[in-house]
């Protein structure tokens, strides 16, 4: 079995085959065999939250996520507490400071809640490293291992944009429910027996907001450290509303199955989310998480009725007679889409539905996309300028516009 077509433990726990995982994030085949950098896929996201008891249980009541480890002060770690959550194959990790002379609540202070790190699983840390290290960039842990009754895992980690880092594990010889250090820990939340079972299933890709003038450096950074290719191209007046605009571009791994999308902002009449992002978590970092889902529409509206909100989508949206030939035939009527809000775009691979919610903490910066792929690799490139004329009606009651 080639690397390519190793499932990540998570993914194999959550019961995804190829098949499915192909038409949730849209896989492509590739030769594994000249990847200067394999790795078999997402591991966790990891978060710095002001309050992670709570975000655990919002996670669980709300996404209805399952927690499945903890680690904290009565696992003997004082610094801060650790949820571990997942939702088929998408782990998330919510660490809240504990210490208060603690770097994690420093790191709080300066970003409010965000992710810290975007960590990947991956075959060979030692290999990884050493190519990274060689293509200059910085290495913030070297290769080391953690064990514990469940076993060994190696890991390493390496800096991204802002305060975000690439943690590296090979987990091949451990079965524990996260780490060591961490305990199994179950929820006591009882789901109605009507309940989906899942709300997404797989995460689809990760978008960084990086400074204006950068965003080439770290296209460039991933090309070289991590080998991946650019996957499509926006620039300029495709993602330029009257206002304001920003540039973006697509980096991915071999198979498409790690993508990072990556904006800066860009010079328009007035401030553009991007620039708002950048202020309020005061470096570059991560602006959304586009969760994978094979129906979303009860996604949506499972999320709306437990108090989610989403960016509205304009009526004319629906009955702009450009976007409906555009379009096309999908898989509901088209009036299903509009109720809910939910945007679609087609390219020449098949389409795609999509829909943001609002940020979710407290500072106007890290927000959820949810993606339902049918055929189509892209992004909802179409959309863009919908979505950011309504990201901006939102700026503009923040007094932010
Ligand atoms: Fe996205």
């Amino acid at each position: 079995m080639s690397i390519d077509d190793t499932l990540t433990s998570q993914e194999r726990l959550a019961e995804l085959d190829r098949d499915q995982l192909r038409q949730l994030v849209g896989l492509v085949e590739y030769d594994a065999g000249s990847d200067p950098f394999p790795l078999t896929g997402w591991d966790a996201v990891v978060w710095a939250v002001g309050n992670a008891t709570q975000a655990a249980l919002f996670h669980q009541v709300v996404l209805g996520m399952e927690l499945v480890a903890y680690s904290g002060p009565e696992t003997g770690n004082r610094d801060h507490h650790a949820y571990v959550l997942r939702s088929g194959a998408v782990r998330f990790v919510l660490k809240g400071g504990v210490d208060p002379a603690g770097p994690l609540l420093d790191h709080h202070r300066r970003h409010g809640d965000g992710v810290v790190d975007v960590a990947l699983e991956v075959p060979d840390v030692d290999r990884c490293v050493a190519h990274a290290r060689a293509q200059g960039a910085t290495v913030l842990e070297e290769p080391h291992e953690l064990t514990d009754e469940h076993g060994t895992v190696r890991l390493a980690a390496i800096a991204a944009y802002g305060e975000t880092r690439h943690t590296l594990v090979d987990r091949s010889r451990y079965t524990g429910p996260y780490l060591p250090g961490y305990v199994a820990r179950t929820g006591t939340r009882v789901r109605a027996a009507d309940e989906p079972r899942r709300l997404f299933q797989a995460l689809d890709h990760v978008v960084g907001n990086v400074e204006l003038g950068r965003m080439d450096e770290w296209v460039d950074f991933y090309r070289r450290v991590m080998g991946f290719t650019n996957m499509a191209e926006f620039v300029g007046e495709d993602i330029a509303t009257d206002y304001s605009a920003l540039m973006s571009k697509v980096v991915a791994s071999g198979n498409h199955r790690v993508k990072f999308p990556l904006n800066e902002p860009a010079i328009g009449r007035k401030r553009s989310q991007i620039d708002e992002y950048l202020d309020f978590y005061t470096s570059p970092g991560v602006q959304h998480l586009a969760l994978a889902t094979s129906d979303i529409l009860t996604t949506v509206d499972t999320l709306r009725a437990r108090g989610v909100e989403f960016l509205a989508t304009p009526d004319s949206y629906y009955s702009d007679p450009e976007l409906r030939a555009r379009i096309g035939e999908v898989r509901v009527p088209i009036e299903e889409l509009r109720s809910r809000g939910i945007l679609v775009d087609r390219d020449e691979d098949g389409y795609l539905l999509q829909i943001f919610t609002k940020p979710l903490g407290d500072r106007p910066t890290l927000f959820f996309e949810f993606i339902e792929r049918h055929g189509s690799l892209g992004f909802g490139i179409g959309n863009f300028k919908a979505l950011f004329e309504a990201i901006e009606r939102e700026q503009a009651k923040r007094g932010n516009f």
